[in-house]
């Protein structure tokens, strides 16, 4: 019989994974630990980071948790300077931390343009370029950003800031990736559709808003944060080892036309 382990194992690999206190990210971090990955669990919010590393410990499961700002340059460099100085390598980097203000383009006012595009886009870089350089030195690794639906085919409603930073991780993703192919780096993206989150929490409590999605989605309900967390799992492994440069949408098919 075949087992889960034989699919798409991270045995022996250091993952970190960004904005992993809680949502999508805390899925991603358990799912790859359950892989056999060791996992660094960044957040902003240090007690949930902690929260998710212990949940991993739980398990039975190796975790760290490491509370960074992903949008500071300085912290960015010292987060990865300490795991690897711990571990002494990075073969996986899931890039999720992300922030989703409302306000249309008419009242949104500097500081939310420039936060959202900080923590959603401007930390895809940072991380790449101080993860890359490791994973370069050591022979390889593999990157997945977490898009969005929102940034490639379905714009969301007083997200403007949002809809651009992830259009522009998309974007990122493929110069990225060819790039970084030369290093054996894969680099990846997946895009959500309507995922049950804190994110998506006051949105979920507004019945026009559910019955719209009920009829948008194909398969005619939201998204599990596991379920993202799966495609994930599979774009870090070996298991995706001709894959790079690719963008997944896991959204029931909502976003196939
Ligand atoms: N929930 C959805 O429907 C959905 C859909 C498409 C894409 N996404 C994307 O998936 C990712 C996770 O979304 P979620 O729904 O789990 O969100 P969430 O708000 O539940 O969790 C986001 C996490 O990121 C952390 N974070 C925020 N700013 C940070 C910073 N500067 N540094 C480090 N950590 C920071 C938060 O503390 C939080 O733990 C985001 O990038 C989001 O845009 C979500």
């Amino acid at each position: 019989m075949t087992t889960r382990e034989e699919f798409a194992t991270l045995h022996g690999k250091w993952a970190l994974v960004t904005g992993a206190g809680r949502g999508i990210g805390r899925a991603i971090a358990l799912e790859l630990a359950r892989a056999g990955a060791c996992v660094v669990c960044n957040d902003i919010d240090p007690r949930t980071a902690t929260e998710t590393a212990a949940l991993i410990h739980l398990e039975g499961h190796t975790a760290m948790p490491y509370t960074a700002d992903v949008s500071d340059r300085h912290a960015v460099q010292r987060m990865v300077d300490d795991v690897v100085a711990a571990t002494g390598r990075l073969d996986v980097l899931v890039n999720n931390a992300g922030v989703e203000p409302s306000a249309s383009i008419l009242e949104m006012d500097e500081e939310t343009w420039d936060h959202t595009l900080a923590v959603n886009l401007k930390a895809v870089f940072l991380t790449s370029q101080a993860v890359g350089r490791v994973m370069k030195a050591q022979g390889g690794g593999a990157i997945v950003n977490i898009s969005s639906i929102a940034g490639v085919r379905n714009p969301l409603a007083l997200r403007a800031a949002y809809c651009a930073s992830k259009a522009g991780i998309y974007g990122f993703t493929k110069e990225c990736a060819r790039e970084f192919a030369a290093y054996n780096i894969r680099v990846n993206c997946v895009c959500p559709g309507v995922i049950v989150t804190p994110m998506t929490e006051a949105a979920r409590r507004n019945p026009a808003i559910m019955e719209r999605w009920r009829r948008e989605i194909p398969v005619g309900r939201l998204g599990t944060p596991e379920e993202v967390a799966r495609v994930v799992r599979f774009l870090a492994s070996d298991e995706a080892s001709y894959v790079t440069g690719q963008a997944y949408f896991v959204d029931g098919g909502k976003a196939m036309h």
